[in-house]
């Protein structure tokens, strides 16, 4: 058997494992399985190529892409290993011609899709061969509860029954807790060791910034930094892909579009043209980047909020994979908040899929809002305690104004710790009638002071079954006076409990509310705000079109053959479904809806918005 060592060093060209690699790959090479939880970029491809190398036979990569196969190939193609894919695109002679040198032992490694091991051709060609490693990469592509569910995936335990003896490599950068049970359950690996590296990339900046009127002019800024390097902009649907790429032509950046619309070969090649280096910015939605390994990627800007804090993290994981500085960027809005639990809601899953939706967006949010360090608390997010604040994320770098809210968080903690099993919506109705807090407000509070612990580390929230919320037992309770601070004020509370209607998921109800003067974010300070308009439109990035479509379809069938301008223009459309009000009173507060108006047609709009909002 060849050294592992001698094999990074003289076939990859690097001088060192990094982090666990080494380990991983000396258990593998004595015959043993291996449960892989690395953040992306921190080298899992390694952890299944050496072995395979390394061992007798061909080492089997299973892999959900086509293209993110391709990329591999073409790397280690260039280092001079013998790697071959089958495919659908196989042809029938090209597949025969690798099934004889496989037979004849001349490959190292074979890519093959899930759907690949499925058909009989394939168990067949198995038994011919000799097998040094099986490699499942994202292999929590078998969790069905997740998004990336992939079908193939769940029947890949059949790799396990027909080789009983050659050893597993599982690879994900998704490393909570139900989807590591999950893969160890439906690989049939029961008896895997699992390495587990730091989730930190510490290279990576971070920083989150809540939308202004004019979010485009703050896309701009983040990009002025990096003229000249390799940027992803992530984007909420193609046409806003489409759009944006225009847009950053029309400014002088060097952008092309990626997204699942357009023509595979267009996709192709503006991939390349990214990878290559012959495009600087590659606009797309999150179709784009799944296993593409383009190493100097120095910024990843999110539009608009992520669908999650794993799915952040894969994304803007896509920065810095070389170890140098690079910066993430997100910015949000309340109307990303608003759609998030729309399609949780309206989610085909169970009870416990909204739970954890829910809960995960809390979670989400709490990121966001958090006033301390992001990387500490995305890092409790994974589950790994990060000791102090980072220096490297815009809350490090510039504390944002806070309020002291360590009483308000004592009681919560004093409700969590006395109760057993409470999920986020029990803890909060405790939490408004030990305060005699009541209705919207008392349960914006009190949410928001739940993520804030989250986000701190204070609490934790096992995203399994319940949902439930514990103390994190690190934590010493009750806490120091002063020593929980939230920000001064939350932007994002407002629209979430308004528009939802949080029910048994977690939530709160829309029947518990009780004013209508919410939405804007709950004065928490006694210090006087300034008043902007909160209706001012946000220029947009593609979020509430579906309603904007409603409501525009609504005013062509009031103007009944008139001038649809005159029975309300487009800007009011836009505000409407940005901030879906619920009624008159809060119908009036939508540029160019005067009393006349919202008489007029108030109620066949905000009979469309509740549709919509239900
Ligand atoms: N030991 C090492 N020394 C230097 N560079 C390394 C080492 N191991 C991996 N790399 C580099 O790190 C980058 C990321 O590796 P890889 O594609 O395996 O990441 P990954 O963990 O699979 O990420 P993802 O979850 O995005 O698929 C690659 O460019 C690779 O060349
Ligand atoms: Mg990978
Ligand atoms: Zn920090």
């Amino acid at each position: 058997m060849r050294d592992p060592i001698e094999v990074l060093r003289n076939v990859f060209g690097h001088d060192e494992f990094r982090d666990l690699q080494g380990d991983v790959v000396r258990h593998v090479c004595e015959g043993k399985d291996a449960l892989v939880l690395f953040p992306t970029g921190k080298g899992k491809s390694l952890c299944y190529q050496i072995p395979s190398i390394c061992r007798d036979g061909v080492g089997i990569v299973v892999s959900p892409l086509i293209s993110l196969m391709r990329d591999q190939l073409t790397k280690l193609e260039e280092l001079g290993v013998v790697a071959v894919t089958i495919n659908s695109d196989t042809g029938v002679a090209d597949r025969r011609e690798i099934e004889e040198a496989l037979e004849m032992g001349q490959i190292d490694l074979l890519y093959v899709t899930p759907e690949q091991v499925a058909t009989p051709r394939f168990r067949a060609l198995l038994k011919k061969i000799e097998v040094s490693v099986i490699g499942i990469d994202e292999a929590h592509c078998v969790v069905d509860f997740g998004s990336d569910f992939r079908p193939d995936y769940a029947a890949l335990s059949i790799l396990r029954s027909l080789l009983p003896d050659v050893p597993v490599v599982a690879a994900t950068a998704s490393a909570d807790q139900e989807t590591v049970a999950e893969i160890i359950r439906r690989l049939d690996i029961p008896g895997a060791k699992t390495f587990q590296s730091s989730f930190d990339r510490a290279n990576i900046h971070y920083t989150m910034t809540f939308k202004s009127s004019k979010p485009k002019e703050q896309v701009l800024a983040a990009l002025s930094a990096h003229k000249g390097e390799s940027v992803i902009v992530y984007c909420i649907g193609r046409s806003t892909v489409d759009n944006t790429a225009k847009w950053l032509k029309e400014c002088g950046y060097s952008a092309l579009p990626y997204h699942a619309g357009m023509k595979q070969s267009d996709r192709d090649r503006n991939q390349d043209a990214f990878i290559s280096g012959k495009v600087d910015i590659i606009v797309a939605t999150v179709a784009f980047g799944m296993g593409i390994d383009k190493a100097n990627v120095r910024a990843v800007i999110h539009t608009d909020m992520p669908t999650g804090v794993e799915a952040f993290y894969q994304e803007s994981g896509r920065a810095g994979r070389d170890g140098l500085p690079a910066r993430s960027y997100v910015f949000y809005g309340n109307a990303n908040i608003v759609q998030r639990r729309r399609m949780i809601k309206k989610s085909k899953g169970g009870a416990v899929v909204k739970r954890t939706g829910a809960a995960k967006l809390d979670a989400q949010i709490g990121v966001l809002e958090t006033s301390g360090c992001r990387r500490k608390a995305i890092l409790h997010y994974f589950g790994e305690a990060y000791g102090s604040s980072c220096g490297n994320c815009d809350n490090c770098e510039n504390a944002p104004a806070t309020r002291d809210a360590t009483e308000q968080a004592n009681v919560v903690a004093d409700i969590v710790r006395q109760g057993s099993r409470m999920t986020a919506y029990q803890i909060v109705m405790e939490a408004c009638s030990v305060s005699g807090s009541s209705g919207e407000k008392g349960m914006l509070e009190w949410s928001a002071v739940l993520q804030q612990m989250v986000a701190a580390g204070i609490l934790d929230v096992s995203y399994g079954h319940f949902c439930e919320i514990t103390l994190n037992p690190a934590i010493d309770v009750p806490l120091k006076e002063g020593s929980f601070l939230m920000r001064a004020t939350n932007k994002l509370t407002s629209a979430k409990v308004r528009s939802i209607g949080r029910k048994s998921s977690g939530s709160a109800s829309r029947k518990s509310s009780s004013s209508s003067t919410t939405r804007r974010a709950p004065a928490r300070t006694s210090a006087p705000r300034t008043r902007r308009n909160p209706y001012e439109v946000e220029e947009n990035f593609g979020e509430g079109m579906d309603l904007v479509a409603a409501l525009k379809k609504k005013r062509k069938q009031l103007a009944a053959g008139k001038k649809e301008y005159l029975v309300v223009h487009n800007e009011a459309i836009e505000q409407m479904a940005r901030f879906m009000p619920r009624n008159a009173r809060e119908l009036l507060e939508i540029r160019g809806m005067g009393p006349k108006k919202v008489e007029q047609y108030g109620a066949p709009f905000l009979g469309v918005i509740n549709r919509f909002a239900a």
